[in-house]
C-alpha cells in the first residue's frame, strides 16, 4: 500500500533575513482534509513558513508544493525566479515568470488554491463586510472591461455569484448581521470571522490561519473552534494553523509541527507532541528567560 501523497509539501525550507537565518531546513507535509497546527515561541519562524507558503516571501532556499486543483503547483518556483536569457527561446516560461513579476507571489499562490488570514488583522478598514469578500472574489470573477461596460449576462451573473458566495460565508462565520457594516467598526472577535470569511471567499484548498485565536475570550475561541470543523467537515477544506492556544491547539488538530529558533524540533500526534522533552524544554526555555528579566 502506498501513502497517500500529501495536500502540501515543505521540503528543505530556509529562508535569510540579512544575517538572520529565520529557517533552516524545515520540511513537512500536510495531509489532506487535516487540520495540522504549527507551533513554537515566539520569533520561532512559525508567520515566516506562512508567508513562504502564500507567495508573500520568496524562500531562499527549498520547494514548496501544493498538489491542488487541477494540477500540482511549486510554490517557490512561481514566485521565485528570476529572467534569464535562456526564458527568451521558452515563451511558456517567460510568460509565466513575467505574470508572476505583474501580478505579485501571494496573488497566484490564492489562484493555485492556498488563502491565509493575517497574525494583525488587515481588513480594509473603510469597506463594508460585504465590500472586502467581493474585492477577495477579484481573482475568480470573470470581469473585463468590454463586457463590463456593456453589462453583459455572464458579467450579471458572476456577479450574482459573487455575492452569494459573499453571503454565504457571512453566514456561515456568523457575520450576517454585518454585511453592510464597515469592518473597521466590528467588534474585534467579529474582524477576525471576517478575515476568516474573506479567506474561504476564493473557494481555497488550503486555509492558512496565522494565531486565530489571538485577543478572543474563552467563548469567542470555541466558536471558532466550531468554524475550524466545520471548514474542515462540511467544506474539506484543508486548515494549516499558528496558535498559541495549546487548549485550541491540542483538541482541535490531527498532527502537529513544532518549530523553534528556526528548525522542526519535533511532529506527531497532539499528545506524542505535549509529552516530548524537546518541546517541553522550548517552552520551559522561554518562561525562564521571562522569569529572570
Ligand atoms: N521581513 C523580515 N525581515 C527581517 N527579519 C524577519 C522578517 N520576518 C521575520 N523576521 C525574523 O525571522 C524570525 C522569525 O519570525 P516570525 O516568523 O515572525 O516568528 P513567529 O511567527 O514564530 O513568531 C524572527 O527573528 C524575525 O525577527
Ligand atoms: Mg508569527
Amino acid at each position: 500500500m502506498t501513502t497517500p501523497l500529501p495536500l502540501l509539501s515543505v521540503s528543505s525550507l530556509m529562508m535569510q533575513f540579512g544575517g538572520i537565518l529565520a529557517l533552516n531546513d524545515v520540511s513537512f507535509g500536510v495531509a489532506p482534509n487535516s487540520i495540522t497546527a504549527l507551533i513554537g515561541p515566539n520569533g520561532a519562524g512559525k508567520t515566516t513558513v506562512f508567508n513562504c507558503i502564500t507567495g508573500f516571501y520568496r524562500a531562499t532556499n527549498g520547494v514548496i508544493t501544493l498538489y491542488g486543483r487541477e494540477k500540482d503547483t511549486n510554490i517557490g518556483q512561481i514566485i521565485g525566479e528570476k529572467l534569464s536569457v535562456v526564458d527568451f527561446i521558452q515563451p511558456k516560461i517567460l510568460l509565466r515568470k513575467l505574470y508572476y513579476k505583474m501580478f505579485g507571489g501571494s496573488h497566484l499562490a490564492a489562484r493555485s488554491g492556498v488563502a491565509r488570514t493575517f497574525q494583525n488583522i488587515r481588513l480594509f478598514k473603510d469597506m463594508t463586510s460585504l465590500e472586502n469578500l467581493l474585492v477577495a472574489q477579484h481573482t475568480q470573477v470573470n470581469r473585463n472591461l468590454l463586457s463590463g461596460l456593456f453589462k453583459t449576462p455572464s458579467f450579471n451573473r458572476a456577479e450574482q455569484l459573487a455575492l452569494e458566495n459573499a453571503y454565504h460565508w457571512l453566514s456561515v462565520c456568523g457575520l450576517a448581521d454585518d454585511a453592510n457594516r464597515l469592518a473597521g467598526e466590528l467588534p474585534y472577535g467579529h474582524q477576525r470571522r471576517l478575515e476568516i470569511a474573506r479567506a474561504m471567499c476564493t473557494k481555497p484548498t488550503l486555509i492558512c490561519l496565522d494565531e486565530p485565536a489571538a485577543g478572543l475570550n474563552p467563548n469567542e475561541t470555541e466558536a471558532l473552534s466550531v468554524l475550524i470543523h466545520t471548514l474542515k467537515n462540511d467544506y474539506h477544506v484543508t486548515v494549516l494553523l499558528i496558535e498559541h492556544d495549546m487548549g485550541l491547539v491540542m483538541s482541535i488538530s490531527d498532527h502537529v509541527v513544532v518549530l523553534d529558533h528556526g528548525e522542526v524540533i519535533a511532529m506527531g500526534s497532539p499528545d506524542s507532541v505535549k509529552n516530548d522533552p524537546a518541546v517541553i524544554s522550548a517552552y520551559l526555555g522561554i518562561e525562564e528567560e521571562a522569569a529572570n528579566s
